[in-house]
């Protein structure tokens, strides 16, 4: 039996809190352009790696009470006016609530008819671990988390498997990965009228390849990105290699990199990470007018790689971008500090707490760097300098989201409103 997260409100009515973490995830096969619009499903299938939410997390408290107004949203502390009529965050609400049950108390009797959790309004605060502004998938973390909290709150079942991914997936498309850990594809679906069968489903448990590792590379940027959602619909209206990575390529790439994961084959996995990730900026390219997410620092550190991989005569980290200049190096436990020695080299540390993992960020700092290494790196032409590179991340991969009973609320626990203050 779950603990009880049953308070009463100030105005005398009983008020149900439940809190779910939830995990970021990078693609190795990137999702970019949408089939349906008002469902939020890909042109094309997608798979990612789910990261470790002891580095990277965002933590959702959603509470539903008899005595709350209206549907109410914080996010980082901050209260995020609208929401209630925001699509993707109705999406999810509806969604999950759909799925409701009706809650008992120990002894079975009914506090809560399944009809009854529809006459509650939602108050729902979220924060991330991360800085949002740091440009990382911050919205998968958060409309999981989301997601996952509504799941616990409403005693929401399946009526099929994966369909808790569909409800995240109207909130964010990449969010439907971050339900499961380890590797997690998304398959676009469309047989389905409702495409209910534009689903995510775990392809390997983080358990099955623990010695994946990414280092992720925070490049600063001081312009504003093109959103997700914008670029990819300008990409869909008018890039013909877009439609030709969806009809032809992707497929093909999924299947090889999937048996790649399961057989632990880096070497695979590493190149196929590596050339998905540029077929995806060639279509921003080729999108017109073109989007560039990329940056120079990007471009350096994809030679430094190229560079790297090359030396050691196989691939030992294999970098991949979403829609931002931030790197994400994927490599394995035994080359990690290598990898890390090698982009603290280039990329030279610059204000405080640098890398996010003080022991990682000693290791890196003592490594020895063979000099045919720095030789062979040198020719990319990039000079060592700080600056240009805000944080660096270390991490593994995890599992999906974890209900927490013992961190605090963020909502209060006799008002439901929220209490998170942003740290920066
Ligand atoms: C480049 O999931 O943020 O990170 O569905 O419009 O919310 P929306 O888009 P979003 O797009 C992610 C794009 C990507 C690739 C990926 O994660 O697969």
């Amino acid at each position: 039996m779950s603990p009880q997260q049953t308070f009463v409100h100030s105005s005398g009515a009983p008020m149900y809190m439940e809190t779910s973490s939830a995990p970021t995830n990078i693609a190795t096969i990137k999702y970019w352009g949408k089939a349906d619009a008002k469902w939020n499903t890909p042109i094309n299938d997608s798979v990612s790696v789910t990261l470790n939410q002891d580095d990277l997390k965002a933590v959702t408290t959603v509470a539903a009470s008899s005595s709350f107004e209206k549907d109410r949203l914080w996010l980082n502390g901050e209260e995020e006016e609208g929401a209630a009529a925001n699509k993707r965050f109705r999406a999810c609400i509806d969604g999950v609530r759909a799925l409701a049950t009706a809650k008992k108390d120990a002894d079975g009797k009914v506090l809560v008819t399944k009809e009854g959790w529809s006459r509650m309004k939602i108050h729902v605060s979220s924060y991330n671990t991360f800085p949002t502004a740091a440009g990382l998938a911050s919205s998968a973390a958060g409309y999981a988390a989301l997601v996952a909290a509504l799941t616990l709150l409403f005693g929401a079942k399946e009526e099929f498997p994966g369909q808790l991914t569909t409800i995240a997936r109207q909130g964010s498309g990449s969010a439907c990965r971050s339900l499961d850990g380890g590797f997690v594809a998304w398959r676009k679906g469309g047989e389905k009228a409702d495409w209910s069968d534009s689903l995510a489903e775990q392809v390997a448990n983080e358990k099955h390849w623990p010695e994946i590792r990414a280092v992720i590379m925070v490049v600063s940027d001081a312009k504003k990105d093109t959103s997700s959602t914008a670029g990819m619909s300008t990409s869909v209206e008018t890039s013909l290699l877009l439609k030709h990575r969806a009809e032809t390529v992707v497929s093909k790439r999924m299947e090889t990199i999937e048996k790649a994961f399961l057989a632990k084959d880096f070497e695979t996995f590493g190149q196929l990470t590596m050339a998905d990730s540029n077929q995806f900026h060639a279509t921003c390219m080729d999108t017109y007018p073109p989007i560039f997410y990329m940056n120079d620092i990007s471009n350096s550190i994809i030679r430094i790689i190229h560079a790297y991989n090359k030396w050691a005569g196989k691939i030992r980290a294999a970098y991949t971008f979403d829609a931002g200049p931030n790197a994400v190096l994927f490599t394995l436990d035994e080359y990690a500090v290598e990898v890390g020695a090698l982009m603290l080299h280039y990329y030279p540390e610059f204000g405080e707490n640098y890398v996010n993992n003080p022991d990682f960020g000693m290791k890196i700092k003592a490594f020895d760097l063979d000099d045919g290494l720095l030789e062979a790196t040198a020719k990319t032409g990039r000079e060592p300098k700080s600056g240009e590179v805000k944080m660096m991340y270390y991490t593994s991969s995890g599992p999906g989201p974890q209900r927490l009973t013992d961190t605090i609320l963020n909502l209060d626990t006799t008002t439901g409103l929220n209490t998170y203050m942003y740290k920066k």
